[in-house]
């Protein structure tokens, strides 16, 4: 049985897997007659829905829950709630405040696990990223994503899912956000060039793609005020995407805090596929749930 609670849950020949499946329109019926349970301890817009509609490509049956229904250990034990899930359904996925949630719901092997977003990782935003820049660039392998902001869950996933398709990742990011000595150590893992920038103007130079994510993640609400001072100088706006390759792209994993992280005109303008990834949402999240469907087969 396989999971999905970080993007190095794959090899990289599944990376690539995953991605030729993404790029393909035809769903097979894997989860025909069966039930996916989305649990949602935080909002969503772009994973919920894309989630729901990949699993009734797919042949089943969506049940979103929210998590004070199931109420991990409060209610019932994590374990518990993801035994119960599994006489029901064929696939769980989760979107959590805590990582080691989805990490216990894996480590039961009773039903396969999918991270929806924790606080340390966001895969199927990663796929999804992957496939944005595969459509725009033909193959990922030599080309560059910079990441100017905090080193958070998106940044995380994005860069395990880069190195382990050959790509360079960049990231720069105010003193205090960067990367924690554990994330180095799993990202170093993959093997790969990670280049963590001096600054957005050193990450952004020629590179293929500029990322960006909120200054504020969910659960981190008090901390804005403060972030937002400390973030001074990361925006991305016209003038640092103007550094970056000629034909780079700009990507967001969504909601963006308009004029704050990335300016309207950056988000809004002609270099922007930020439409194009969160669509990328719902062929990822098909591909994730038809593979690990297929590799328990
Ligand atoms: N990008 C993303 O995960 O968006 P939602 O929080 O709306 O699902
Ligand atoms: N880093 C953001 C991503 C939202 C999709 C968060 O965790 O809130």
């Amino acid at each position: 049985m396989r999971h999905l609670t970080e993007i190095d849950d794959l090899s990289a020949s599944e990376l690539q897997e995953l991605l030729a499946l993404g790029a393909t329109a035809g769903a097979p019926p894997v989860l025909a007659g069966q039930g996916a349970a989305l649990i949602f301890e935080k909002p969503s817009a772009r994973t919920r829905n894309s989630t729901e509609m990949a699993v009734v490509q797919l042949g089943g049956h969506p049940v979103y829950i929210q998590g004070q229904e199931v109420g991990f250990d409060t209610r019932e034990s994590v374990e518990d709630v993801t035994r119960t899930m599994a006489c029901f359904h064929a696939v769980v996925a989760a979107r959590v405040f805590d990582h080691s949630v989805v990490e216990r719901m894996a480590a039961l092997d009773v039903v396969p696990i999918v991270n929806l977003l924790s606080d340390q990782a966001h895969p199927l935003q990663a796929l999804a990223d992957l496939l944005t820049m595969q459509t725009e660039y033909g193959s990922l392998a030599g080309r560059s994503v910079a990441y100017v902001g905090d080193a958070n869950n998106v940044a995380r996933s994005l860069a395990i899912a880069a190195l382990l398709a050959g790509m360079e990742f960049r990231i720069a990011s105010p003193d205090g956000y960067g990367f924690r000595p554990a994330d180095h150590h799993r990202i170093a893992a993959v093997g790969g060039s990670l280049v963590v920038a001096t600054s957005p103007e050193a990450a952004v130079t020629g590179a293929d793609a500029v990322y960006t994510d909120t200054w504020t993640s969910m659960g981190q609400e008090a901390e804005a005020e403060q972030r937002r001072r400390d973030f001074a100088g990361f925006q991305v706006d016209e003038s640092l995407m103007a550094l970056a390759a000629t034909n780079a792209i700009f990507l967001h994993c969504l909601p963006a805090h308009r004029n704050e992280e990335v300016t309207d005109g950056v988000l809004d303008g002609a270099q922007s596929r930020i439409w194009v990834q969160a669509a990328n949402r719902m062929h990822a999240a098909r591909a994730a749930f038809a593979w690990l469907l297929r590799a328990g087969e």
